[in-house]
């Protein structure tokens, strides 16, 4: 198995991905979090890093944000639906969303023009809208068009140097410099709602397919890396350094905590996460970034169609957004399923539902109800349900998802200017 932000080879081994990249299992923190959406539910979610303080921030109802970013290459497809869903929930329950369209990354790594960047861009944006992000408390933006994007990656690339960079994604002497910038545009795009504009350092979650992790560790490094005070968890307490020089330090004697003042650094005694927020305001008071390291959570990938890896390339390997509802429908027909090779058999033996990708549709996408979804899982455990049937459900809620969802993509087509898109 292969899996890096360029490309996903092989069968993903879930569990070797978490062990091989240091990504925290989703299932112990599911009990803990409310209303959970059903990617979460039925561990379609299965990792994450530091969720636990968007857990904190949902309940404290202090101020957090989701961000998450997306590449205008394509037709938008059921994969970005999945991202989309997760911003619009993380929204519902109190963050603030951010949206990327990523059109330096497609305009670079794909070679798409400006003018195809912008509108597939305008097709995510419908798309989101009518997937629910709600205009307030939501910013829109194309990487291109963002200043404040722009300059934060200009500020996060004093912090990283070529032979990280090498490490990280493999780049060679060859490789242009813009294909180093996008990992730093990237980072800017996660960190950018901290920025004191909008309110400062806060926790942020950004919901990402597994492939993207070198990004986050990458940004998560960066964030430490270009604010002044680091933390180190000692007995009772928090151990504060200054990056930029001792003289920091000065600025912290203020802190309404017990203290230990010590040449090189600072010993406070508390709670953890009180000390670090109350360090991170002075620091933005005295000009610092004090970014919070962002959280992340991965979903799974889904499976192509007809088995194997969706492909842009392939349009009989997924189904578009924007296909004919009908169109639509018939790819489901045509696709894998985990039915045995003759009636009789299926009858005795039952189906494999978790090789299939008809089932992988209802647990992802067209079945809401957790019973339900168990239903048709037993029915085909226990043999009762044949393939045919099956999938004549699956192509019907497939048809009815699509044009309805194509009626609200209008519908916010004239809803666009309403909503804050920078472009
Ligand atoms: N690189 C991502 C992709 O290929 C898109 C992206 C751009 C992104 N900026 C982001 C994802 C910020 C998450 C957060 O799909
Ligand atoms: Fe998949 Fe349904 Fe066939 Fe079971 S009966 S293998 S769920 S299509």
């Amino acid at each position: 198995m292969k899996v890096t932000p360029w490309e996903v080879e092989g069968v993903v081994d879930y569990y070797k991905l978490m062990d091989e990249f240091g990504i925290s299992s989703f299932s112990t923190l599911v009990d803990r979090i409310p209303n959970p959406h059903r990617f979460i539910r039925r561990g379609i979610i299965f990792g994450h890093r530091d969720y636990d303080r968007i857990i904190d921030a949902i309940r404290s109802r202090k101020s957090w944000a989701v961000m998450s970013g997306f590449m205008p290459s394509g037709s938008a497809h059921f994969g970005h639906k999945m991202t989309m869903e997760e911003i619009v929930w993380h929204q519902k329950m109190g963050g603030m969303a951010f949206v990327a369209i990523a059109d330096m990354e497609a305009n670079f790594v794909r070679g798409l023009s400006w003018a195809k960047t912008r509108e597939i861009g305008f097709q995510y944006i419908k798309s989101i809208i009518a997937l629910g992000l709600d205009k307030n408390n939501s910013i829109i933006y194309f990487q291109s068009a963002s200043r404040k994007v722009k300059d934060l990656a200009f500020e996060l690339s004093k912090e990283t140097n070529f032979s990280e960079l090498r490490a990280i994604y493999g780049f060679e002497s060859e490789t242009p410099i813009a294909r180093f910038y996008i990992p730093l545009v990237q980072a800017a795009d996660i960190l950018q709602p901290q920025l004191k504009d909008f309110g400062g350092p806060k926790p942020v979650v950004v919901p990402v397919g597994a492939d993207q992790d070198p990004h986050i560790r990458l940004t998560r490094d960066l964030a430490a890396r270009s604010s002044i005070f680091s933390f180190e968890k000692i007995e009772n307490g928090v151990r504060i350094r200054s990056r930029k020089g001792v003289n920091y330090l000065e600025a912290l004697k203020g802190l309404n905590f017990e203290k230990k003042i010590y040449e090189e650094h600072l010993d406070v005694f508390g709670d953890q996460r009180e000390i670090e927020d109350a360090v991170r305001c002075v620091e933005v008071e005295i000009g610092g970034f004090a970014f919070v390291p962002p959280s992340s959570i991965y979903h799974k990938f889904m499976t192509g169609l007809l088995g194997g890896k969706m492909s842009s390339s392939k349009p009989e390997s997924y189904i578009s957004l924007f296909d004919k509802p009908e169109d639509g429908a018939k790819k489901v027909g045509k696709a894998l399923t985990g039915g045995r090779a003759t009636a009789s058999e299926q009858r005795q033996l039952g189906g494999e539902p978790d090789k299939c990708v008809v089932f992988e549709l209802f647990a992802y996408h067209l079945i809401e109800d957790d019973r339900d979804l168990a239903e048709i899982k037993e029915n085909c455990l226990c043999g009762k349900t044949m393939c045919g049937n099956c999938k004549k459900l699956a192509a019907e809620l497939t048809k009815n998802f699509l044009s309805e969802f194509q009626e609200r993509v209008n519908e916010a087509e004239s809803k666009l200017d309403e909503y804050e898109i920078i472009y």
